[in-house]
């Protein structure tokens, strides 16, 4: 498969795609931004002339507790993790449509179901990726586009680097499996749901998270 990797961290990404080799291609984009995102995905057309699969896994938190939470720190959260899904996902499902046939992995977070504590705007946002895969999966289904979420629980990363070390500890008692998850695992499962042995599966959400959630 060729892989056009998109991120709004141009050395990250360059740096992503030269290791992948020449089946990856970076392009820079903010998927919060609807023109970016419409001329990204008609360049990545020209260069690859089709979009089977789709990862919506761009994600940024920004946590605060809510007394504190100013309406710019709920606004940019929003709009990265639920516009920019709901952006790439209608300029690359106009594609798949016409092909029809389609594999979106949307990546949520075990958050979106439980909620937590300072994370009132992540967690909304992770909320509406599962109700917004949902309804994709319905709207899509007779294309034979499958769309699924997967909720991560906590996933060793940039994103969870940050956390001191104390609360790591504090998640670590809550999660069954009693390790954290490696990128890896969330992988895996991605990699199944876009496969053909999941060609069945649709507008589910997956917790890959060591067991913390159990639906
Ligand atoms: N790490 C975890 O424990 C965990 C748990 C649950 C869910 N997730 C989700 O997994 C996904 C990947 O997160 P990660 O942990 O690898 O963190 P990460 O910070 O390493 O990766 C997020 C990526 O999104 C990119 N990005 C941020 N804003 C963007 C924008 N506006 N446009 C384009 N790209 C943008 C960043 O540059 C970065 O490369 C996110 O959606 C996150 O919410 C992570």
């Amino acid at each position: 498969m060729n892989v056009a990797i998109c991120d709004i961290d141009k050395k990250n990404g360059e740096e992503l795609a030269a290791q992948i080799g020449a089946s990856a291609r970076f392009y820079e984009l903010d998927i919060a931004d609807e023109l970016q995102v419409t001329r990204t995905v008609e360049k990545v057309i020209e260069d690859w002339h089709k979009i089977d699969i789709l990862v919506n896994n761009a994600g940024i938190t920004n946590d605060r507790l809510l007394i504190r939470m100013n309406k710019a720190d709920w606004d940019r959260v929003l709009e990265v993790n639920l516009t920019g899904t709901f952006l790439m996902t209608k300029a690359t499902a106009r594609y798949m449509m016409k092909q029809r046939y389609g594999r979106i992995v949307n990546v949520a977070s075990v958050i979106g179901i439980t909620g937590n504590f300072g994370q009132a705007n992540y967690a909304a946002s992770k909320a509406g990726i599962i109700a917004f895969t949902k309804s994709c999966a319905k709207e899509f289904a007779g294309r034979n586009i499958n769309v699924n979420a997967v909720a991560p629980g906590f996933i060793k990363t940039r994103m969870t680097d940050a956390i001191p070390d104390e609360i790591r500890q504090n998640y670590l008692k809550l999660i069954p499996l009693n390790r954290f998850g490696e990128p890896k695992d969330v992988a895996d499962l991605i990699v199944f749901l876009v496969s053909d042995e999941a060609a069945y599966i649709t507008g589910q959400t997956i917790c890959v998270d060591g067991g913390i959630v159990m639906q």
